[in-house]
């Protein structure tokens, strides 16, 4: 053997180190994927845990069966899925404070807004069922989700995910990724404090995580 061919060995084994690297990064990513809560099977879904509660208390005025006030029927799934669940619908997935729907039935019973109209409040037990189902992505059916449910689930996945940030010295934090800012990344720590991390500051690694996570080229 001559020399040459053993320096060949070595850097079909130093590849060979690197695509191991490369899939232990992979296997890493779809670990922490995998472990993140309450988004994907055990997320609630509207068919299965919320119908029912607005059958007991909204029916006559909000069914295709009975009435639909205010242009409102919630056995009417597809108007469901695609007008009122919505970043600005009156169910904002993901921000429970935000969307109205809930809201409504938060409000004391006297208010006119209140809902339901002229009825009683709903169970703190339900109120806290539909807040968790805004929370978990509002899904219709976690069985069949549409096209817009699956990217909604999947974008919440990777921003509720720890990943590993190493900075030039050497340094790991584990942190939320929160969005791309120029030639920078937003992290959040777990105590709810956010950065924003020049790529200039971070390791190779830590920048391409950055721009895949961020979908930039
Ligand atoms: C007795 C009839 C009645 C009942 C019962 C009722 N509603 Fe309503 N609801 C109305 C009327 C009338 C309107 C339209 C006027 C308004 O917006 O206040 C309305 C409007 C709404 C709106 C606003 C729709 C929009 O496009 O902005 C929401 C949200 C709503 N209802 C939720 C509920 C929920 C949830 C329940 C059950 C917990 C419920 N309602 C029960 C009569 C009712």
């Amino acid at each position: 053997m001559c020399a040459c061919s053993r320096r060949r060995w070595s850097l079909r084994h130093k590849l060979g180190l690197w695509w191991y690297i490369l899939n232990m990064n992979r296997l890493l990513i779809r670990i922490l994927l995998s472990l993140t809560p309450a988004f994907g099977v055990s997320a609630l879904d509207y068919q299965n845990d919320i119908l029912p509660i607005l059958k007991d208390h909204c029916w006559k005025c909000h069914s295709t069966e009975e009435e639909a006030k205010g242009d409102l029927a919630f056995d009417d799934l597809k108007a469901m899925a695609e007008i009122h669940v919505a970043d600005i619908g009156m169910i904002r997935p993901g921000s429970p404070e935000k969307s109205d729907f809930l809201a409504r039935m938060k409000l004391d019973e006297e208010e006119e807004d209140f809902m339901p109209k002229n009825g009683k409040a709903l169970r703190p037990s339900e109120l806290t069922k539909i807040e968790q189902w805004i929370r978990d992505g509002a899904v219709i059916d976690a069985k069949n989700p549409t096209a817009a449910e699956t990217a909604r689930l999947d974008a919440a996945k990777v921003s509720e995910a720890f990943w590993p940030w190493t900075n030039l010295q050497g340094t790991v934090i584990q942190a939320k990724f929160s969005g791309l800012a120029g030639e920078a990344v937003k992290i959040t720590l777990k105590d709810g404090r956010t950065f924003t991390v020049p790529f200039e500051k971070l390791k190779p690694e830590s920048v391409a995580q950055a721009k895949k996570l961020g979908g930039a080229p």
